[in-house]
């Protein structure tokens, strides 16, 4: 099958079944999957828990055999050229890949000998990305001391180690603070503006997608249900989000009142106690929050702050997937750590 070198991941109607044992039917965590990623961009494969992003990270990284279906990674087939895909991608798994008793500088050697460097060049090779990860001042310690932003840092450290084309980050910010997930996330763009790296992330983080990716694919049981851009995929919902706060509303008049307003659709309002909040979406944002204002206070109803925003990847995420993003799935599983 011809690639365009363009293409970092060109991957064909991926299947991968695992046994289900003890009588349980059979897992299809690829279901038909299917990718492309162009080279030097920021990828995001996004979807819920069980989705089939690992399983696809492991596939592409030769680390698992698709059960049928194909892929070229940097240009090489999975299967048959494995040797030449793993000489060219980096991995970081989504548990930490640190050896917690050796220091990170020892890690780092430590994998760059395993990738067949000399002890100097190893050496060396060590020695920059402890300075490019600010991680200098922690270099010497047990690895195994290091903050979860430190450490994780560490894993996108060794991930880099053999100077990749391709960069596969499995949650590389599940489980961090804010704190070090932002910081997580300008080393991510840092990396894929200095080089010329692709880098494919998986995330469950709606906001880190948006943030991050160039182009994304949502998956959901083991099959695409949307890519693009994040603002493509945003744009492929029509129109913007209006919301109005209200102070002691009646719920029917409001309700009457923005219904028949020409630009509103799908007008809600929750009351909530003494205030409440009209919601509904709109072709036209600007012109839209003029019309209602006017016809609230014509109305005589008392309204707070006015506002339009544009569709999140949530919106988006229900309407292809038919359901939310459940914020418990994060919780569930940082719980399960
Ligand atoms: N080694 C395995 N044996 C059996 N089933 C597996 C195995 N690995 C994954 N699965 C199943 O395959 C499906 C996809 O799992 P996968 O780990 O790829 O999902 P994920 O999107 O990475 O989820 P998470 O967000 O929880 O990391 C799930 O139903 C999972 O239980
Ligand atoms: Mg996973």
């Amino acid at each position: 099958m011809p690639t365009s070198p363009d293409y970092a991941v060109d991957a064909l109607d991926l299947v991968k079944t695992y046994p289900g044992g003890r009588g349980r039917p059979d897992v299809r965590a690829l279901d038909g999957l299917t990718l492309t990623i162009a080279a030097g961009t920021v990828h995001g494969l996004l979807g819920p828990n069980g989705a089939g992003k690992s399983t696809t990270t492991k596939v592409l990284t030769t680390l698992a055999r698709a059960t049928s279906g194909t892929a070229r990674v940097a240009g090489h087939d999975v299967v048959r050229e494995a040797a030449a895909v793993r000489r060219s991608i980096g991995y970081v798994s989504q548990g930490t890949g640190a050896d917690p008793l050796l220091t990170p500088r020892e890690n780092l050697v430590m994998a760059a000998r395993l990738r067949g460097l000399s002890r100097s060049a190893s050496t060396a090779r060590a020695g920059d990305l402890v300075d490019r990860f600010g991680l200098t001042e922690f270099a010497d310690r047990g690895a195994g001391k290091l903050s979860g932003g430190t450490r994780r840092k560490l894993d996108v450290a060794l991930g880099l180690v053999g100077t990749p084309s391709v960069l596969f980050l499995d949650e590389p910010t599940t489980g961090l603070d804010p704190e070090a997930r932002s910081a997580m996330w300008a080393e991510i763009r840092r990396l894929a503006g200095e080089d010329e790296l692709t880098v494919v992330l998986t995330t469950h983080y709606l906001e880190e997608a948006d943030r991050l990716a160039d182009g994304l694919t949502i998956v959901d049981r083991g099959r695409v249900v949307a890519a693009g851009s994040p603002e493509s995929l945003k744009a492929t919902l029509e129109g913007d989000t209006l919301s109005v706060e209200l102070v002691e509303p009646d719920a029917s008049l409001v309700s009457s009142v923005a219904g028949s307003v020409a630009l509103l659709r799908d007008v809600s309002v929750h009351v909530e106690g003494p205030t409440g909040r009209l919601v509904a979406r709109t072709s036209d944002g600007p012109a839209a929050v003029g019309a209602v204002i006017s016809a609230l206070q014509a109305a005589g109803i008392r309204h707070g702050a006015v506002g339009v925003s544009r569709p999140t990847l949530d919106d988006v995420y229900l309407a292809h997937a038919g359901r939310s993003w459940t914020s418990s799935d994060v919780a569930v599983k940082e719980l399960a750590r």
